[in-house]
């Protein structure tokens, strides 16, 4: 896949810390992850609401709209998966050494890729947040009636029917996000979470 031969790394003058510096706050990347229908962009949605509240700049990359552009050449086989993850991550990469704290709301469904996105960060700059909604529940929500197409044979490779979802096993935070959830208390715990762990101001 390496095609770029004959470039050298310019590092520059302004770095993330000056960046950090100037913002007042630290570039991390708060990476949802979960089956369609799990939460995940409503989750990220209003987190991303209360951060900007406190002052905090923030970015939301999510999957259906990164899909209507820098990605819309992908679909969703198991190869395109894996490039859109890979791209997703070099872009919150770069977010990151921005200065901001970037919230990413893709299914990202392979361990391989998630790994791949926390591995080009430093330590304690990438915090995985498993959205974690049975399939019966996620089938029920179908917000866009997706599943409803895929149980009829009309989608194809749709995760969780015939495509697979990979639990993370380590995740920074788990949001358990069934019927009868709780959209305010989720994001009161992983506001806790950030301001425990000192990557955000006291809450
Ligand atoms: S990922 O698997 O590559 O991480 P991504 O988060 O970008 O997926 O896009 C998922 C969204 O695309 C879903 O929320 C859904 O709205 C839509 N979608 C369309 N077709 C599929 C499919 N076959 N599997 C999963 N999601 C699909």
């Amino acid at each position: 896949m390496e095609k770029s031969t004959n470039v050298v790394w310019h590092s520059h003058t302004v770095t993330r810390e000056f960046r950090e510096k100037i913002k007042n706050q630290l570039g991390v990347c708060i990476w949802f992850t979960g089956l369609s229908a799990s939460g995940k962009s409503t989750i990220a949605s209003e987190l991303e609401y209360e951060l900007s509240k406190l002052g905090i700049h923030t970015y939301l990359l999510d999957g259906d709209n990164v899909r209507h552009g820098l990605n819309k050449d992908l679909g969703f086989s198991d190869a395109d998966r894996h490039e859109n993850i890979r791209r997703l991550a070099e872009v919150t990469k770069l977010f990151v050494d921005a200065g901001i704290v970037v919230l990413t709301a893709f299914i990202s469904p392979f361990k391989e890729e998630r790994d791949f996105a926390r591995s080009l960060l430093d330590e304690g700059r990438f915090l995985e947040v498993f959205v974690e909604a049975s399939i019966e529940t996620c089938e029920e929500r179908d917000p866009k009636g997706l599943y409803k197409k895929a149980r009829a044979g009309e989608i194809r490779q749709f995760t969780g029917i015939d495509s697979p979802y990979e639990k993370p096993e380590s995740p920074e935070i788990v949001v358990k996000n069934n019927a009868g959830s709780n959209i305010p208390g989720h994001v009161l715990q992983i506001l806790n979470y950030l301001s425990d762990n000192k990557i955000i101001h006291k809450v």
